[in-house]
């Protein structure tokens, strides 16, 4: 049961290479972590996950279906690292247009807006214009506005920079609250707490995915105590060997 299954996903901006032949398996419901330094390609693979980029070659599939296709695009969410909203409207304004856009009735974009209102804490900022709310505000804007349409899988890259750790946590609980429901969501970190309540994580270089696991067995593998040691300790042996091989998850 994948979520995602890409077979030799290519992606050229020219002559270089952002994704590199990636093998990546995600299962579904799981909440898999995507990990890797800048320029790794993570940014690229989700993009071409959720049909915003062109794929060069090589295969995907999100959901089952091969992409591109719009069919499945009500089913994904995306929050993307710039943060994509009309700063001119009001908090309120920009949970409706997301919600109109994935064809929501008035009623139902008003009982999943307070709801995630609510759960970011900005129900008192619901009339603001978006372009009056601080950076780690209108993250929580952005958050709140790619989950409205209750997607099936969540692609979320870097969703908690410039988050404080309180929120973070809050975050995290609703990201389980989700796992719970059945939603399968891949996310970008550089935060390595955050990594460790991942699932699996992937470790990505130069386009291609270098390790994977589960956290703690990952740790285990490299002799380490923390993912940070473990991050490191591929990053380096990256062009040397090939290191260990990603398991795939099975099909
Ligand atoms: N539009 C683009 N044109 C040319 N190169 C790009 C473009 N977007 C990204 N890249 C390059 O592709 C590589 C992967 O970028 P990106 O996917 O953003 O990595 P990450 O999200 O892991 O930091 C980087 O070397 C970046 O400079
Ligand atoms: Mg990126």
């Amino acid at each position: 049961m994948l979520a995602v299954k890409t077979d030799k996903l290519t992606k050229n901006y020219g002559d270089f290479k952002a994704l590199d032949e990636l093998e990546l398996q995600v299962i579904k419901g799981e909440i898999y972590g995507l990990l890797g330094p800048n320029g790794a390609g993570k940014t690229t693979a989700i993009k071409v996950l959720v049909g915003l980029l062109k794929k060069t070659s090589g295969t995907a599939q999100v959901l089952d279906i091969e992409i591109p296709n719009k069919q499945i695009a009500s089913d994904i969410g995306f929050m993307p690292q710039e943060t994509a909203m009309y700063i001119g409207l009001t908090v309120h304004q920009n949970m409706e247009f997301f919600g109109k856009l994935f064809g929501m009735t008035k009623e139902q974009i008003a009982i999943k807006e307070a709801e995630l209102l609510k759960f970011v804490d900005l129900e008192d900022w619901k009339d603001e214009l978006v372009q009056n709310l601080s950076g780690g505000m209108k993250h929580r804007v952005s958050l709140a506005c790619t989950l409205i349409h209750e997607p099936d899988i969540l692609f979320l890259d870097e969703p908690t920079v410039g988050v404080d750790p309180k929120l973070r946590a809050n975050f995290w609980k609703y990201f389980n609250k989700l796992k719970e429901n059945g939603t399968t969501v891949i996310i970008t970190t550089h935060y390595m707490d955050e990594a460790r309540n991942c699932d699996r994580v992937g470790f990505m270089r130069q386009g291609k995915l270098i390790a994977e696991g589960i956290p703690n067995e990952i740790m285990k593998d490299t002799g380490t105590d923390n993912l940070e040691d473990a991050f490191l300790h591929y990053a380096t042996i990256g062009e040397a060997s090939d290191g260990p091989t990603p398991d795939g998850g099975g099909e």
